[in-house]
C-alpha cells in the first residue's frame, strides 16, 4: 500500500527511482508520480494509473537526485491532482508520503491559514507545514518541528529547490529502508526498491529524520542528536524478484512452495530437535490460552494453527480477527499469550492490537515473513515463514509457510516427538504431484469463468482451506465467491444455488467424507455444479481431484495447492490483472 523510493548518486537517479517504483508495485496502488532535479529546479510528472504511464515523461532523462511514489488512495480519490509529489504553496518543498495524518484537519486551521491547497490529501498539510516553520528556522529544524506535530503515520522525502544536493527524509509507525550502494544512498519502503541499488540498508527507527547526499548520509533523532546504526547487508538478489520464466509471480510462488517446505525443514531442525527458543517454548507452556491475531488469508492460516495447538498441544487456542479485536474488549484469560500472523509484519490492523497488547504487557510472539517489519520490531518473540519475497498480491506461499512453521512450533510445544518432519517431505512431494496435474485446475477453472457466483464447502480443516479457496478465487477472479461449512448450507446459502452455480467440496478428512458428500449432492439436486477435491483414500472415480495421501492433519496444506491453482487458471481465463488485482494492496498500512 504505497510505494516511496528515492535516489541521489551518481548513476542516473530518474531510471533507478522508476525501476524502483515498478518493483515497488505489487505493494498495491492507484497512481504514480515522480520528481527530479532537472538543472537548477525540479521537474514533476504524475499520473493516474500504473508506473507505466510515467514512461514517456522519464523517457532519456537522467539526473543525480530524484524521489518516486505509488499511492493507493486514503484522502481523496485516486487523481492527478491527488498524486504525489506535493509542492508547498512557494514551491520550495517537493514531498513524497506514505501513511495518514490523522489531525491534519485541525494542523491546517491552526498552521496553515493563508495556504492554498489544490489536493483533498492530508500529505500536503506536511509539505507546507514544512515550508511554514522554514521561514523561521533551518530546513532540518523545521522538518522535525512537523515531524513533532503530526500524529498518525508516516514516511516521507523532501526535495529542498534551494539545495538540491540531498533528499530529506523521516519516518514514524510507517516502513523506511536506506539502502547505501558503492554509487549513491537509495530510500525506499521496501527491500526490493533498493535491490540493485544497494548492498546495505538500514530499517529506520519511528521518529527518525534523515538527510541523504551522494556518498553520505546522516541519521538524527526528534531532538536532534545524531544515531548511529549499524548497515546489515542485503541479502536478497535480483533473483529473488524476479519472474524467471513464469508469466506472473502468482504461478512462480505456487510452485515454490514444496522447495520452500524442505528449506523450512532446515531452518527449523537440527536433527530431530526443532531449533526454537527455549525461552520462548516456556512462555507459551505456562500460558492457559493461546490467542491468535491476524487479517486476511493470514487469519486462514491462524485456524490451522489453532488447529494444531488444541490437537497436538492440548492448549486452547481461539483466533481473532485483528480489525474486530482492536474494537471489542474479549475476555481475556488469567494467562494469555498472543501469537501474530503476517506476511508483511506491516498490516496495520494487526499493529494497533499487537500495541494494545504490549501495552498490558502480556507475551506475545510474531509469525512473520519479514522478521525486521514493524511488527519483528514490536514483538517479544519472532519466527520467521522462510517463504522468500513474495510478491503477487495474492498470497499462497506465505499461507503455507505459516501453517508449517505453526505445525513445528506445536510439536515444539508439546515436546513429543512425532514424525512431522518425515510428514511434511510427504507433504512437499504430495505438492509436486498436485503440481504436475495442474491441467485438471485448468479444466476447473474453465467451467467457472462464466459463473457469477461460487462456493467451496467442506468441514472442519477442509472448511479452513474453503475460506482460503474462496477468498484466493474472488480476489483474482472477482468471481463473488464465499465458503460455507457444508452443514449450515440448509440454514440458509442453499437458498443461493441457481443452475449451474458452481460448487467445489474439500473432502479429506475420513471422518467428514460421507457428510460432506451428502451436503454437496443436496445442491447438485439443486442445478449446481458440483466438483469434488478428495484424498485418494477417500476419492471416489467420478471426484474431480484426487490430491495424494498425506498425514490427515496435514492435507490442507496440499488442498491449498489445488486451490490456489484454480483461482490462478480462472483469473488467467478472465485475461484479469492477477499479480496486482483491483482495489487490492500486498502491504495494509492503514486501518
Ligand atoms: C492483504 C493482502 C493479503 C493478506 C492480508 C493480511 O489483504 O493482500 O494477502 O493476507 O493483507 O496481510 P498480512 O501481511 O498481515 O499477512
Amino acid at each position: 500500500m504505497c510505494g516511496i523510493m528515492g535516489y541521489v548518486g551518481e548513476l542516473n537517479a530518474v531510471q533507478i527511482v522508476y525501476k524502483g517504483l515498478e518493483k515497488l508495485e505489487y505493494r498495491g496502488y492507484d497512481s504514480v508520480g515522480i520528481a527530479y532535479k532537472d538543472n537548477f529546479t525540479v521537474t514533476i510528472a504524475k499520473e493516474k494509473g500504473r508506473v507505466m504511464d510515467l514512461a514517456p515523461f522519464v523517457k532519456n532523462k537522467s539526473s543525480d537526485l530524484a524521489i518516486g511514489h505509488t499511492r493507493w488512495a486514503t484522502h481523496g480519490e485516486p487523481n492527478q491532482q491527488n498524486a504525489h509529489p506535493h509542492c508547498s504553496n512557494q514551491n520550495q518543498f517537493i514531498l513524497v508520503h506514505n501513511g495518514i495524518i490523522e489531525n491534519y484537519q485541525k494542523l491546517k486551521v491552526e498552521y496553515l491559514s493563508g495556504y492554498s491547497f489544490k489536493s483533498q490529501t492530508d500529505t500536503e498539510i506536511i509539505v507546507n507545514l514544512i515550508e511554514y516553520f522554514a521561514l523561521t528556522m533551518p530546513i532540518n529544524e523545521a522538518i522535525r518541528k512537523t515531524m513533532s506535530l503530526l500524529e498518525g503515520s508516516y514516511a516521507c522525502l523532501v526535495l529542498d529547490k534551494k539545495n538540491l544536493n540531498c533528499i530529506y527524509f523521516f519516518c514514524d509507525k510507517n516502513p523506511l529502508l536506506l539502502g547505501i550502494g558503492k554509487n549513491g544512498i537509495a530510500l525506499s519502503s521496501d527491500i526490493t526498491g533498493l535491490v540493485g541499488v544497494a548492498d546495505q540498508y538500514i530499517v529506520l527507527e519511528d521518529k527518525t529524520f534523515g538527510i541523504a547526499y551522494l556518498n553520505r548520509y546522516s541519521l538524527y533523532d526528534l531532538i536532534g542528536l545524531k544515531i548511529n546504526v549499524k548497515p546489515k547487508p542485503i541479502l536478497v538478489t535480483a533473483a529473488d524478484i524476479d519472474k524467471k520464466t513464469f508469466h506472473h509471480f502468482m504461478l512462480k510462488e505456487i510452485y515454490e512452495q514444496p522447495m520452500m517446505i524442505r528449506s523450512i525443514l532446515h531452518k527449523y531442525f537440527i536433527g530431530d530437535e526443532e531449533n526454537i527458543s527455549m525461552k520462548l517454548l516456556n512462555k507459551i507452556r505456562k500460558c492457559d490460552k493461546i490467542n491468535i491475531v491476524a487479517c486476511g488469508t493470514s487469519m486462514y492460516a491462524g485456524m490451522m494453527a489453532k488447529y494444531f495447538f488444541e490437537k497436538l498441544c492440548f492448549m486452547p487456542a481461539e483466533v481473532f480477527c485483528a480489525s474486530e479485536l482492536i474494537y471489542s474488549t474479549p475476555l481475556i484469560s488469567k494467562r494469555p499469550f498472543f501469537i501474530f500472523y503476517s506476511q508483511s509484519g506491516e498490516t496495520a490492523d494487526v499493529l494497533a492490537v499487537m500495541k494494545k497488547v504490549k501495552k498490558q504487557k502480556f507475551p506475545m510472539l510474531a509469525i512473520t515473513n519479514n522478521v525486521e517489519s514493524s511488527m519483528g520490531r514490536l514483538t517479544d518473540f519472532c519466527l520467521d515463514i522462510y517463504a522468500g519475497k513474495e510478491i503477487a498480491v495474492a498470497s499462497t506461499k506465505a499461507y503455507t509457510a505459516m501453517i508449517v512453521v505453526s505445525a513445528i512450533l506445536a510439536r515444539a510445544i508439546s515436546g513429543i516427538k512425532t514424525n512431522l518432519k518425515s510428514n511434511l517431505k510427504g507433504v512437499s512431494l504430495a505438492m509436486e504431484k498436485v503440481l504436475h496435474n495442474k491441467e485438471i485446475c485448468l479444466g476447473i477453472a474453465k467451467e467457472l469463468t462464466d459463473a457469477s457466483d461460487a462456493f467451496y464447502i467442506g468441514r472442519g480443516i477442509d472448511y479452513w482451506v474453503s475460506l482460503e479457496g474462496a477468498l484466493k478465487l474472488k480476489e483474482i477472479s472477482y468471481i463473488h465467491t464465499e465458503a460455507f461449512p457444508s452443514g449450515e448450507l440448509k440454514h440458509g446459502p442453499i437458498a443461493l444455488i441457481h443452475k449451474d452455480t458452481p460448487v467445489i467440496a474439500i473432502i479429506t478428512q475420513e471422518g467428514t467424507n460421507r457428510i460432506i458428500r451428502s451436503n454437496l449432492t443436496e445442491t447438485i439436486s439443486r442445478g449446481a455444479k458440483g466438483f469434488v477435491i478428495s484424498s485418494k483414500s477417500l476419492s471416489l472415480p467420478e471426484d474431480t481431484f484426487v490430491i495424494p495421501n498425506v498425514a490427515h492433519y496435514l492435507s490442507p496444506l496440499v488442498s491449498a495447492i489445488v486451490v490456489q491453482l484454480i483461482a490462478y487458471y480462472t483469473a488467467l481465463l478472465k485475461h484479469n490483472d492477477i499479480d496486482k488485482p483491483k482495489n487490492l494492496a500486498k502491504c495494509v498500512t492503514v486501518e
